[in-house]
């Protein structure tokens, strides 16, 4: 076989293998992506959790839980919360608040008044226009708590 023919053959195959193994190695770079950065990262984590505390320090149907609380306080939750969520998707932070066990045994928290929390998150996730998939995997997160929070059946 003339020689230009074996180079132009060995060429090809080189440049096909190329291109399958970027493709793949693009692939699973794609699918290493976090929750954590795939939701925007910590300003984003940041947001979205002020929000959804705001909403709660808002609502008055959870003013037992809630209402008068300092700016301190407000503070604090909101923090511990951003860490919480950056934490269990994947982000770098660390956890520094008590379990959940820990921080709410004895409010009598209900199944009701659960969902009513995890409602607002609901909310503020569409209002930050977060995908289904990320929604989803965000909401599953959160309610994989539920038997630590929930005191009254
Ligand atoms: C939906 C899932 C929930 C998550 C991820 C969550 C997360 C947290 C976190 C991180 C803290 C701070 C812990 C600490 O102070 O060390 C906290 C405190 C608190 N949570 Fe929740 N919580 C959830 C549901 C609820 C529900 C359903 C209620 C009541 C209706 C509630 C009421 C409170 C209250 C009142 C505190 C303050 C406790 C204190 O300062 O002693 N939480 N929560």
């Amino acid at each position: 076989m003339a020689r230009w023919i074996v180079r132009f053959k060995t060429m090809c195959v080189t440049m096909v293998c190329s291109i399958v193994v970027l493709g793949i190695a693009g692939k699973s770079l794609a699918q290493e992506k976090s929750l954590y950065q795939r939701l925007g990262g910590y300003d984003a984590v940041s947001a979205v959790v002020g929000e959804f505390a705001d909403r709660l320090f808002a609502d008055q149907k959870l003013g037992p839980f809630f209402s008068g609380w300092s700016a301190e306080k407000q503070g604090r939750f909101k923090q511990l919360n951003v860490l919480l969520v950056c934490n269990a998707t994947g982000g770098p932070c660390t956890y520094i608040g008590r379990t959940m066990t820990a921080s709410h045994q004895g409010m009598g928290v209900d199944d009701t008044r659960f969902d009513q929390v995890a409602g607002h998150l609901v909310a503020t996730l569409v209002k930050f226009k977060v995908p289904e998939k990320e929604k989803k995997e965000l909401l599953d997160i959160i309610g994989s708590l539920r038997g630590q929070i929930v005191e009254k059946k």
